[in-house]
């Protein structure tokens, strides 16, 4: 297979005349491994971009697309949609948490978040309370790259050369402070920062917040689990002031965390779940905005003709995505995914924090199937060694991910023991040979 390539391609999220003189092409990707266009097995730390929670390759889920490209092609869900849909909608129902019940279909994670936001906005404006449109993210959150998730998130860099976002949005802190550093799955201190969400009342009216916005655990912005009790805390003022509470679910959605939604995890139910990624186990994408009954019946009034929310994609409820997600929850029960997870997270909590005494660690943090080890920056080079780590972990066969000096890992949820110490191996190793 050729590994020449031309110029057009602008990549995303990359440095594009880096990229070319050290591109890396995959060609094939089974189970827990890529293949590189040169031939080498590489082990996926990172399930894509925490996407191919399954694994690669599953082919049952390669047959149903397979399946509807040949039968189905495409149908539009306006005012139309095909069968697989509606029952897809009812899985996703059946898997969330008691109480959310309805689907709307995106093609995206980022499509998903600012559908929510819209819906959240439209919510209000249904019950007659038109003033409520600020909207509440949070520091390091990551909500896509559409003009909505922009506004909400918290990731300065991302954020810095786009003018104007959305006007009316405000930000909690990140619930993470020196105290949690090597905490070992949810930090036992921090609750108490949701209650930085009364301190933005003083300056936002909480009559004026339509919704407040969050990751169950911050993905990657660097992995941070919420404090213990902090999501309850946040659900109970938002419910006071009758503010909706959005769980982004892109990352923690499909049993990331050892159950379907972080929600059942964390035991807190949001309004409204984004979920994406995992959603088709990567192969087709897809994301969708799951609503509560509350919610929905909001919209549900006035004639019965008259379009209830002016909002949708071309490709809401694609024929190739719906197979394809269908598929991916077949694999999910098969294989009992989420209840895997939780009984090999342990393994991994400890592999993971056996790193500690490796060079340069600043803090490490993980839950579920999720990971972050923070190195201590070089003098006047930040992201460097964190940069020169991931490549060095390339180089040893396993795929990891890093966000300057953070290094992210989300593995396959079909991850061995063996595989796990191999991803650490290789890590520690780098740590070992960078310096
Ligand atoms: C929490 C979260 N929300 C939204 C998105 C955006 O998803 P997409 O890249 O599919 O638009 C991501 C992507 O990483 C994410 O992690």
């Amino acid at each position: 297979m050729t590994t020449s390539f031309s110029n057009a391609f602008w990549l995303p999220f990359t440095p594009q005349r880096q990229f070319r003189g050290q591109p890396l092409l995959f060609t094939a990707a089974e189970g827990m491994h890529y293949t590189t266009s040169t031939g080498e097995r590489m082990l996926d730390a990172m399930a894509g971009l925490w996407c191919v929670n399954a694994g690669h390759g599953q082919p049952r889920i390669a047959a149903a697309i397979a399946e509807v490209a040949g039968r189905l092609d495409f149908v539009s869900s306006f005012r139309m949609s095909h069968p697989q849909a509606f029952e897809l909608a009812d899985r996703l129902a059946a898997l969330a948490p008691e109480g959310i019940d309805h689907v709307f279909f995106t093609n995206s994670g980022s499509e998903a978040v600012d559908t929510a936001l819209k819906i959240a906005r439209a919510y209000h404006v249904a019950r007659g309370d038109a003033r409520r449109v600020k909207l509440v993210g949070r520091a390091k959150g990551y909500h896509g790259m559409g003009f909505g998730g922009l506004s909400v998130a918290g990731i300065a860099r991302h954020k810095r050369d786009f003018g104007p976002l959305l006007a009316d949005t405000a930000h909690l802190p990140l619930p993470y402070d020196g105290r949690s550093k090597f905490s070992r799955g949810l930090p036992q201190t921090g609750a108490e920062y949701a209650d930085a969400l009364e301190q933005l009342f003083l300056v936002h009216d909480p009559a004026t917040v339509a919704a407040v916005i969050v990751e169950p655990v911050t993905g990657s912005g660097g992995v941070y689990p919420p404090p213990v009790g902090y999501l309850q805390r946040l659900r109970e003022l938002c419910t006071k002031h009758g503010i909706l509470l959005v769980f982004d679910e892109v990352i923690t959605g499909f049993g990331r965390v050892g159950a379907p939604f972080a929600a059942q995890a964390f035991d807190v139910t949001p309004d409204l779940i984004t979920c994406a990624k995992g959603m088709t186990n990567g192969t087709v994408p897809m994301g969708a905005v799951l609503a509560s009954r509350q919610v929905y019946d909001a919209f549900m009034t006035g004639a019965p003709d008259v379009i209830e929310l002016f909002h949708g994609y071309t490709y809401s409820a694609h024929p190739l995505a719906c197979a394809a997600a269908l598929a991916t929850l077949d694999v999910h029960e098969e294989l009992g995914l989420a209840a895997r997870t939780a009984r090999i997270a342990p393994t991994w909590e400890s592999a993971a924090h056996d790193l500690r005494s490796a060079p340069h660690i600043a803090d490490i943090r993980n839950v579920g199937l999720l990971g972050a080890i923070d190195l201590q920056p070089r003098a006047g080079a930040v992201g460097a060694r964190g940069n020169e780590v991931q490549l060095a972990c390339q180089q040893a066969g396993v795929l990891v991910r890093n966000s300057g000096d953070t290094l992210v890992l989300s593995p396959p949820l079909v991850i061995s023991e063996a595989q796990v110490a191999q991803v650490f191996d290789a890590i520690r190793g780098a740590l070992a040979r960078v310096g």
